[in-house]
């Protein structure tokens, strides 16, 4: 593995023996496995699991990391090819991240989507462009139209928990104030499908995934024995569901216009999930859902703090799953 940018660029057997790492490092710890390797990670977004989640994993592996927030007690820095930089960035990426990698032996980077141009956010223009900037191997750390660190977290939550290889995966569109970027359900569409499950992405009117996004799942699914289709039947959708995967995401039929996407979402309060949504699904249905969560707009109290909820495994998997990942890109073999 030279970089981990995409669930999709690895066939199935090499996640399934990624998590198996994974298991093996929690029972057999590792803790001078990276000793002298450094990481590290730059962010234009915020962050609470993804930040500490991978500085955690590295040390247990007995590296190091630094971390820089662009803007933050650093330069600002610009993105933009062409750019007359005489505004607030005083650095470009050009410059900035290939600086960034002579310190380190892996670097990631966060940054989401621009959440103007759809056409852009899906190229992945900005980040790839990032990405051909640094000759060491690049975890991503959610870019505009991927997660696949918390993609990978969410596939071992499900081994961890038993759930059936051919369980019914609800990806389920829930409320926001505002418009989310679409790297999370993007992620989480093709995890579930690359796992040979039966999803279903359920979401009102106006908030379809992009075809792109679809077939990029269809093609997982139907390479792995799953099934992919979507409704905005929250009844149908949920009835028989084994697991309820809840993610807020922007209006793809009014991308980019504020207005109206709040528009859009004024008439949808009822998209927050309750006890209710359970009526009709399997007994032991689970309630997943990334974090940040705004409860009682996304996810109601009840079912956060209920049996179902497995957000704090999720979390957790997030430090598990990275370890074996940055074990191997960055470890030395010892035969
Ligand atoms: N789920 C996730 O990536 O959380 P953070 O944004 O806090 O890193």
């Amino acid at each position: 593995m030279k970089n981990f940018i995409d669930l999709a660029d690895m066939p199935r057997e090499q996640v399934v023996e990624l998590l198996s790492l994974a298991e093996r490092l929690v029972h057999k710890p590792e803790p001078q496995a990276l000793a002298g390797k450094i990481l590290g990670l730059l962010f234009f977004n915020p962050s609470l699991r993804t930040l500490a989640s991978m500085q955690a994993a590295m040390a247990r592996l007995g590296g190091t990391s630094f971390v820089i927030s662009a803007g933050q007690g650093t330069w600002q820095l610009e993105m933009r090819r062409g750019a007359v930089m005489n505004g607030a960035p005083a650095e470009h990426v050009r410059e900035g991240v290939p600086v960034l990698s002579h310190y380190c032996d892996a670097l990631g980077i966060r940054a989401f989507a621009s959440g103007v141009d759809l056409q852009a956010d899906l190229a992945e223009s900005s980040f790839n462009e990032m990405v051909g900037l640094v000759n060491k191997p690049v975890i991503n750390m959610e870019s505009a139209i991927n997660h696949p660190c918390q993609a990978l977290a969410d596939w071992k939550t499900m081994d961890d928990l038993a759930v059936p290889r051919r369980a019914k995966f609800v990806l389920s569109w829930v409320n926001h104030p505002r418009a989310l970027p679409l790297a999370v359900p993007a992620a989480t569409v093709h995890m579930a499908a690359m796992r040979g499950m039966d999803v279903v992405v359920l979401r009102p009117e106006g908030f379809a995934l992009p075809p792109a996004v679809m077939k990029k799942a269809a093609d997982a699914a139907a390479a792995n024995g799953g099934t992919l289709r979507e409704t905005s039947d929250r009844d149908e959708a949920l009835s028989g569901a084994h697991v309820v995967y809840a993610k807020e995401w922007g209006s793809t039929a009014h991308y980019g216009n504020a207005e109206a996407d709040a528009k859009a979402r004024s008439g949808l309060a009822d998209w927050c999930v309750r006890d209710t949504w359970f009526s009709r699904a399997a007994v032991d249905c689970k309630l997943m859902h990334c974090l940040p969560v705004r409860r009682n707009v996304a996810v109601a109290d009840e079912v956060l703090d209920g049996r179902r909820s497995v957000v704090q495994r999720e979390a957790y998997n997030r430090m598990v799953v990275q370890a074996a990942v940055l074990h191997q890109l960055l470890s030395t073999p010892t035969h």
